[in-house]
Parts: C-alpha cells; sequence; structure tokens
C-alpha cells in the first residue's frame, strides 16, 4: 500500500509537471491564423445574438436598427457597425465587413488577396480563411443574410447597387486584420 501511496504520489507529480511545462509550449503554439479563427469565431457569434435575440426582440417594443441610432428615438445600431464598435474597443487588430456589392467603399476588400479571398469565400468551399497579406495576417468569415431584414434594409439603402438581395444570400465577410 506505501509503495502504491509512492507510486501515485510520484505519477501526480510527474503529471503536474508535464502539463505545466507542455500547456504554456501550446499556448505559444497557437498561430496567428488560428487566433484570427478564435477572434472571428467570436465576433460571428455575438452579431448573430444581435441579430437573432435583441433586435428581433426590441421590434416588439418598436425599436429598429438605424444606422444614425446615435441621434435617433427608438434605434440601435446597424449589425454591421455592432461588430465595427466592438473591434474599435479591442486594440491589436481591426474587425470590420466587406461585402460583394458593398454600400460604401470602405467595406471593399482592400488588397487583391481579399478580393480572392472573398471569391473563394463565396464559392461556398470554405467558411472561414485565413492568409498572410503585406505584414498582417487576416481571417475572413462569410457573412450570410440570416434574416429577411438583412436582405430588405440592403434592398432599400439609397447606396445600394443591388436591389435583390434575398434570405440566404452571401452577402459578404465578417474580417480581422492583424498586425
Ligand atoms: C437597417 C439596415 C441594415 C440591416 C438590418 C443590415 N444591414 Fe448590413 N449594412 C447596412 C449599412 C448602412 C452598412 C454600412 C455600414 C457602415 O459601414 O458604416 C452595412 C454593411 C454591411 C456589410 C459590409 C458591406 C456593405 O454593404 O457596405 C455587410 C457584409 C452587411 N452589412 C451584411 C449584413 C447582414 C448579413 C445583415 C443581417 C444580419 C445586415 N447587413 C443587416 C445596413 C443594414
Amino acid at each position: 500500500m506505501n509503495n502504491w501511496l509512492r507510486f501515485s504520489t510520484g505519477f501526480c507529480a510527474v503529471t503536474v509537471w508535464v502539463v505545466m511545462l507542455v500547456l504554456p509550449v501550446q499556448a505559444g503554439d497557437i498561430s496567428k491564423g488560428q487566433a484570427a479563427e478564435f477572434i472571428l469565431a467570436t465576433a460571428k457569434a455575438a452579431r448573430t445574438v444581435y441579430v437573432q435575440d435583441i433586435i428581433s426582440n426590441a421590434k416588439k417594443g418598436g425599436v429598429k436598427p438605424n444606422e444614425d441610432w446615435a441621434k435617433a428615438d427608438h434605434s440601435v445600431m446597424l449589425p454591421a457597425q455592432f461588430v465595427k464598435a466592438v473591434g474599435s474597443k479591442v486594440k491589436g487588430f481591426e474587425l470590420g465587413l466587406v461585402g460583394t456589392d458593398p454600400l460604401y467603399p470602405t467595406n471593399s476588400p482592400k488588397t487583391d488577396a481579399e478580393k480572392k479571398a472573398l471569391k473563394e469565400l463565396a464559392s461556398g468551399k470554405k467558411d472561414v480563411v485565413t492568409f498572410e497579406d503585406g505584414g498582417q495576417t487576416i481571417g475572413m468569415s462569410a457573412d450570410f443574410a440570416i434574416v429577411d431584414g438583412c436582405a430588405d434594409c440592403h434592398n432599400q439603402h439609397p447606396k445600394t447597387t443591388k436591389k435583390d438581395w434575398k434570405k440566404g444570400d452571401f452577402m459578404g465577410a465578417i474580417v480581422v486584420r492583424m498586425k
């Protein structure tokens, strides 16, 4: 029994050591591409909750998403503004959106590599892509019109170049750009 106790204590000590040694190495091993994927997954989940739970419930009380939400009564920010606002509170990376037919030129893919990645996502073969581009790690996650409201608002916007968006369409991507 004594031997068994000695063996188990020794075994536990070795296990703790191995875990302590291996864990930091593993944490350090996370690539920038993986970090970009985690950031995108979190940003996308937050945006989905904002659209499906917060905006849809607020509408019952007459509160709607409005581009000029800060000045208008009974208004909350647009989903795209929500993603950008979250990104603006974090240092070290930029969070935004790019569109296939963007309302604003600032939401166009910024480089040839981003254009190529957007096409790859549009083809439906992948949901997320990460790549190195001009000294930055870029991650892009496919963005679809998950509710009718996405398509309706974009179809009616004064700056739109496309008026036949419908629910389910691929509209662009949530993008993270990390130095
Ligand atoms: C009430 C209007 C409205 C709704 C609802 C809305 N959007 Fe937008 N969306 C906009 C506006 C306006 C912009 C540009 C905002 C900016 O960049 O400041 C934008 C930007 C975007 C962009 C970046 C490309 C572009 O068009 O400029 C994507 C992609 C996008 N929205 C997808 C969606 C999706 C997906 C949904 C639903 C989950 C959605 N939008 C809901 C108005 C809306």
